[in-house]
């Protein structure tokens, strides 16, 4: 989620890590720091910012090192604070590791090193490790590196330094890449390639649970039990655009195709099998009070704000919990009524969306309890907020949201059934509904394959001027999504409605010119869509249904069909979103636009 430089070699080390740095820098990182080596000693620099903010903090007593490790971070545990900042080092200041990842059981950790008189400062959990190396150290980095990641759960790509063996850097990875470049008389090691490639275009990839040992000679790998394992040199094809964007054409692809990455991040370590529970952590505190909640408030704009209808509709089956949404811009100036017993969620990508922001102070003044699902750590909304989750999905920089909102959707999901298990859902019914969540980022995945087929229809469609989406029930929410995809990033016009709604107006807008997209997947209104497409098919509107893979009763009445896999319909909008993602990209491709910043829009909407 965020980037790691290391450099060992002949080179004064600071230019160079800050040069790495500045490559992984299209990400949209929070904070940045370094460690560097010399006469026995550990320099660190460590800033909240961008990596200017670091630059200013640097002097010349960094100077002539030629080793070091530096970290650009991307929040998942604290705010983006210079103490929160990587390195982090150990209890005798002598060890400093940066890292990529989660640490699940940084709590567990946490307890066990204070039993052990060793305290912890940072919010984070990372630096729970680097004291964890520290309390297994005993004269060898590596051995006590390999020590500390066998009792960690979670993700992990790390770069530590010691400053008893001032030439040797020890790296590790799990669920986070990590990869050495092997240049002349020196190596580098990097979370990116993007950092490596000025340098040299040789490497190394680490597989997971992989340990990499790294000196003025030469290198090794192994694996956590100190097996060696041997690794094959691979030469990098990419420029360092392709790089950034992992080869993909666009941001806004490459993070359609990491939903279902970002959503086993979102989800790891949240959902308890054993008990059929969901862990939310940032709730725990608040959960007594929670559960007796009168009602919700749904908040958030343009794409949360469909989130929103999602998680109210969870929520109220799941906890019956009466559940209310509200664009954030008209909550905050309604004078709303707030009474005993109200709890209000702010939906945020950003957590910085000025209207999202006034709406949530607009219902903390009025006593209620706010709770904040949002995906930047550390942002206002989520400072703002009593409690909360992140999404974890990691930095989106495409202005047209797709993983944070499946990723709001999850976490909504995630509260329906935190919730729902406290009160009126049964352990049998919550443990079917966790496992169905559990499989949704390798159903998202099989739905990818439908990324030409989406090509082919854009291509048909995209010189009309409208667009209808029809969907009932849960997939209304997602043929506004839909729409609203389409428009801001192709600008066709294009309306979302519920299907039901289109005989009351919008019917007349129908003829061959107007591509529908209806939302047809199996479910309880699988029969009254049905009715729906014919209306449309009669009047000549052009049809285009996304549909559960089987069903070739849809397949007779639809022009073309988007087959998704079948899934639970409670958890099917996570899937049918998809190809509508993918539509609006084509079709935005198709006609030249600029699909990453589209005209008129910014990232963070932070002013009304
Ligand atoms: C989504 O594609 C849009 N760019 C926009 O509607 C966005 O979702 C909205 O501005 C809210 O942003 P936030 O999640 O950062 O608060
Ligand atoms: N979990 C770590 C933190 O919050 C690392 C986050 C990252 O990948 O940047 O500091």
């Amino acid at each position: 989620m965020c980037g790691i430089v290391a450099y060992i070699g002949k080179r004064d080390v600071t230019p160079i890590l800050i040069e790495g740095l500045k490559r992984l820098d299209y990400r949209g990182y929070d904070s940045a720091g370094l460690v560097i080596a010399r006469d026995g000693k550990l320099t660190l620099r460590k800033s909240a910012g961008r990596i200017a903010s670091l630059e200013s903090k640097l002097d010349h007593s960094l100077d002539g090192s030629t080793i070091g490790v530096a970290h650009t971070r991307w929040a998942t545990h604290g705010a983006p604070t210079d103490i929160n900042a990587h390195p982090h080092t150990d209890q005798s200041g002598r060890i400093a590791l940066v890292h990529n990842g989660i640490i699940e059981n940084y709590r567990t950790l946490t307890r066990y090193l204070e039993s052990e008189g060793v305290q912890v400062e940072s919010e984070t959990d990372t630096e729970v490790l680097a004291k964890l190396v520290g309390h297994f150290y005993e004269g060898c980095l590596e051995d006590a590196v390999r020590k500390a990641l066998r009792e960690v759960r979670g993700t992990f790509g790390i770069a530590a330094i010691s400053a008893e063996e001032p030439d040797k850097l020890v790296a590790a990875r799990r669920g986070s890449p990590l990869i050495l470049g092997i240049g002349k008389e020196e190596f580098l090691i990097a979370s990116d390639a993007a950092a490596i490639i000025q340098h040299t275009a040789n490497v190394i990839y680490l597989e997971d649970n992989e340990v990499l040992v790294v000196d003025r000679d030469g290198y090794k790998t192994t694996n956590l039990d100190a097996t060696p394992v041997t690794k094959e040199v691979e030469a990098i094809e990419w420029t360092l655009e392709q790089i950034e964007l992992g080869g993909f054409s666009h941001f806004m692809r490459k993070e359609i195709y990491e939903q279902p990455e970002a959503l086993r991040t979102c989800l790891r370590g949240r959902l308890d099998m054993d008990e059929a529970r969901v862990q939310l952590g940032g709730l725990a505190h608040v959960a007594r009070e929670l559960i007796k909640a009168k009602r919700i408030i749904l908040t958030g704009c343009g794409t949360a704000w469909h989130a929103a209808l999602i998680g109210e509709y969870l929520i109220e089956e799941l906890a019956r919990i009466p559940c209310e949404v509200e664009y954030s811009s008209e909550f905050r100036y309604r004078n709303p009524i707030v009474e005993d017993g109200t709890v209000l969620i702010s939906i945020s990508q950003s957590g910085e969306t000025i209207d999202t922001l006034a709406a949530l102070r607009e219902a903390k003044n009025k006593g209620a309890m706010a709770l904040g699902v949002v995906n930047s750590v550390g942002s206002t909304i989520a400072r703002e907020t009593d409690a909360g989750v992140y999404l974890h999905v990691g930095p989106e920089i495409g202005v047209a949201s797709t993983k944070a909102f499946v990723g709001q959707v999850t976490v909504l999901a995630m509260i329906a059934a935190f919730l729902g298990r406290r009160s009126h859902l049964s352990p049998a019914a919550c443990d079917q509904y966790l496992r169905t969540l559990a499989t949704v980022p390798d159903v998202i995945e099989k739905t990818l394959v439908l990324d030409e087929q989406c090509r082919e229809i854009a291509a048909e469609y995209a010189d009309a001027g409208n667009w209808l989406y029809l969907g009932r029930g849960l997939q209304y929410p997602i043929a506004l999504e839909g729409a609203l995809k389409l428009k801001e990033i192709s600008y066709i016009h294009a309306e979302g409605l519920p299907a039901a709604e289109m005989k009351h107006g919008p019917i007349a807008l129908i003829s061959e010119d107007m591509p529908v997209v209806i939302l047809a997947p199996r479910g309880h209104w699988y029969e009254k869509v049905i009715g729906n497409i014919e209306e449309v098919r009669s009047r000549g509107g052009r049809v285009i249904v996304v549909a559960t893979e089987g069903d070739t009763e849809v397949a007779k009445l639809a022009e073309h069909v988007l087959f998704v896999p079948e899934i639970d319909e409670l958890l099917a909008p996570l899937v049918t979103v998809v190809p509508l993602q993918m539509l609006a990209y084509h079709a935005a491709v198709l006609r030249g636009c600029d699909v990453d910043k589209p005209r008129n829009l910014a990232k963070a909407v932070t002013v009304e």
